[in-house]
């Protein structure tokens, strides 16, 4: 393992002015995007919706440090036959994979889940290097209800998060580190806080413990936020200084950077908390979106499957993602 290189690129991906395009969805959650959108999930509207994203020229040179792909768009080319990583790294932008297999029915837990995809892992990570994804993502995912979360769910998701990060490591890949607090239900901000707590503390001492460096990871947080269905909807100041508090608590100084995920945000609300979190600084890591929805929401709807829309597909993304960069440094406006 080279650290220093391995800290160089995570450095890289949360860079300021900079974030992560999150365009893994799995075949099953792409197919209900388009669905949303009315374009049939085949692999050439698949390819050629991303194909659209990927030469975004503003958005993928100005402010797009890495792109999360799925594992069919790594391997696919563009109508033109380049392949897609290479139009990612020619715009300047980091190629990385998400290398989960999603999630399965954890045993004795009623209502929780756990990520698998270990299996095989070394292996695959040796392939996707030589394709030229040089970071990864893998997504523990724990819902907050009544009962739940267990210790279990918590525990077994933190060990797999961990082996998952030694392993890319050792392949020379940054990982990306994402326990993802679920904001569906109706519990209110300070139960998401002190559940993200519990679920990020478990996490560094699993990654302690498999002698992950934290200096070559990057964490992928959700916010401290109100669940969807609360009838006391948290403020953007409030989330903003209670994430800032919970992250300050519980992610040490030596990793490079924390790229959120949106989650289920609204675009706007996205870009607002990350900009409210910048006003709350100096901070002691690179602080940016690794935003999926919040990037994609807009493009896919203006794109809606048609060849003549994707100039104003690369429009609607290149404004999210220009108001995401700015508020990645703070200055974003309404
Ligand atoms: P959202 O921003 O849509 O939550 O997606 C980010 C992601 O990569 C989830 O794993």
């Amino acid at each position: 393992m080279n650290l220093t290189e391995l800290n160089k690129i995570a450095t890289a991906m949360v860079a300021p002015g900079k974030g992560i395009l999150a365009a893994d969805e799995s075949s099953g959650t792409i197919k209900k995007r388009f669905d949303a959108i009315g374009v049939e999930s085949t692999e050439t509207n698949r390819r050629d919706y991303r194909e659209m994203l990927f030469r975004s020229k503003e958005a993928m040179s100005q402010y797009i440090s890495g792109v999360i792909l799925y594992d069919e768009t790594i391997w696919q080319t563009a109508a033109d036959g380049t392949p897609l990583v290479k139009l990612i790294e020619q715009s300047g932008a980091i190629p990385g994979i998400k290398v989960d297999e999603g999630t399965q029915a954890l045993p004795m837990c009623p209502n929780e889940l756990v990520t698998v995809g270990l299996d095989k892992l070394a292996e695959r990570l040796k392939k996707y290097y030589e394709r030229g994804a040089r970071f990864a993502k893998w997504r523990a995912v724990i819902d907050i209800g009544s009962g739940i979360p267990s210790m279990t769910a918590i525990s077994v998701n933190a060990h797999a998060l961990a082996r998952y990060a030694a392993l890319c490591q050792a392949a020379q890949i940054v990982p990306i580190v994402e326990p993802e607090v679920l904001m569906d239900g109706d519990h209110d901000i300070d139960r998401c806080y002190e559940v993200t707590q519990r679920v990020l503390n478990k996490t560094f001492q699993e990654l302690r413990v498999q002698r992950v460096a934290l200096e070559g990871m990057v964490l992928k947080p959700n916010m401290a936020i109100s669940g969807k269905k609360c009838t006391k909807q948290a403020s953007v100041e409030e989330v903003a200084e209670k994430t800032i508090r919970l992250l300050k608590a519980c992610v040490p100084a030596a990793v490079p950077g924390i790229a959120f995920l949106s989650g289920g945000q609204s675009d706007e609300e996205a870009t607002a908390h990350l900009n409210a979190m910048h006003k709350l600084g100096p901070l002691p890591w690179g602080l940016t979106f690794s935003y999926g929805r919040a990037l994609q929401a807009a493009p896919q709807k203006a794109w809606s499957g048609k060849a003549e829309n994707v100039a104003a597909g690369q429009n609607a993304f290149s404004h999210r993602a220009r108001m995401n960069g700015l508020a990645s440094r703070g200055e974003w406006q309404t």
